[in-house]
């Protein structure tokens, strides 16, 4: 088991009755599959890394058989911190690239639906309704929101950047999104999603499923450096797109523990991002095992170790090569998903929008405002 969703979210997707041990549990029909959803995805700053898969990625291929999936390209998310004209005509190829990783990685085309959200206005929209259901205090303390901030130099917190949480909170909710896979400095914004949808359905009548958060079980992944989380722009991560070469230069040059200077020396296996990756991607288990009682007892050189780990990521991303050979071989596919999955996205978010419009009253005072403006102007002409 890889994901770990939340008791509400795992009876959804095994039907309505939740799981014991003596019933076994019918497979949901293909009406109840269809009508629940999976929304997750990201921003469009670039290619996908071992810690993407892991803290998202191999969720969403997983729950892609139970519930409908949406994948965004958020890119104005990206404009948060990256705004420049540079940084935005960049966004159609790290795009294709971004779908290119998904597909590579299991995600079925046939099944989800990749869209882009500035394409979709409607999702602004309910953006600027939903800004009005949380407070700025609340937004200033979600820890991502400083990190993000300090991360790309901002001496000041950008308005749009404090409402980052919100306007993925109209992502999730402008399709009914059941459940939400996100790593781990995304589950604080699922949180605010949760608080929105119970405040919106409390003023203006139940429109929204409270969606669920659906936790990684691997913990955030270290850097190939050892000293943070994987991120591109720090230089520190595996990509999915990696060669086999590529992969083993970067496992070769990785941080182990500092302090062992030959193989004899007793090693730490804890925070040690070699040995986090073969838990990780190792399915050898009894082979991890080996590896960390040899380490400790100083009887395995780190050579070794790491000679092991690109072998057991060559078994991980080979098949991934293939399946990405196999598309990337296919000329026009990935604008052509994108483009179509963004139109069919934009019909269902409008039939939302025109609901959530309805619940609150605005729908109501404009075509009263129009009746009579039509009578006025019927008796007029009359
Ligand atoms: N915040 C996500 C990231 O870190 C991207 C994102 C935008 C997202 N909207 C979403 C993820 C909705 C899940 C659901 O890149």
């Amino acid at each position: 088991m890889t994901s770990r969703v939340t008791p509400d979210a795992s009876a959804a997707a095994a039907g309505s009755t939740p799981p014991t041990a003596s019933t076994p549990v019918p497979p949901p029909t293909p009406q109840e599959t269809a009508s629940r959803r999976m929304l997750t995805g990201d921003r469009p700053t670039g290619k996908l890394h071992l810690g993407h898969y892991v803290g998202s990625i191999q969720n969403r291929v997983h729950l892609q058989h139970e519930f409908e999936t949406f994948l965004i390209i958020a890119d104005l998310h990206m404009l948060t911190t990256r705004n420049t004209r540079a940084d935005i005509d960049q966004v159609s190829q790290n795009a294709r690239d971004m779908v290119l990783d998904s597909l590579a990685a299991g995600i079925d085309p046939e099944r989800a639906t990749f869209y882009l959200q500035s394409a979709i206005p409607e999702v602004s929209e309910l953006n600027t309704l939903f800004q009005n259901l949380v407070t700025v205090p609340r937004l200033e303390r979600v820890p991502s929101l400083k990190e993000m901030a300090r991360d790309a130099h901002k001496e000041e917190m950008p308005y749009g950047l404090l409402g980052y949480p919100v306007l993925q909170s109209a992502d999730i909710l402008c399709v009914k999104a059941h459940v939400v896979p996100v790593g781990k400095d995304n589950h604080a914004h699922i949180e605010v999603t949760r608080e929105i949808a119970r405040r919106f359905n409390h003023l203006y009548g139940e429109v929204f499923p409270v969606p669920e958060l659906v936790v990684s079980e691997v913990p955030t992944l270290l850097g190939t450096d050892g000293q943070g989380k994987m991120s591109k722009s720090i230089g520190n991560a595996i990509l999915l797109s990696d060669s086999e070469a590529e992969v083993q230069r970067k496992v070769r040059g990785m941080y182990t523990d500092p302090n062992r200077v030959r193989a004899d020396i007793p090693g730490t296996v804890e925070g040690n991002p070699v040995f986090q990756y073969h838990d990780a991607f190792n399915d050898d288990k009894d082979e991890v095992a080996e590896l960390k009682a040899r380490y400790r007892a100083g009887t395995v050189g780190d050579v070794e170790v790491k000679a092991r780990l690109v072998a057991a990521l060559h078994v991980f991303l080979e098949p991934m090569r293939e399946r990405r050979a196999k598309y990337e071989g296919q000329s026009g596919l990935l604008d052509e998903l994108i483009v179509d999955g963004t139109d069919r996205t934009r019909r269902e978010v409008r039939t939302v929008v025109g609901e959530v419009r309805s619940a609150m009253g605005l729908a109501g005072t404009w075509n009263q405002l129009r009746r009579k403006a039509e009578q006025a102007r019927r008796r007029r002409d009359a």
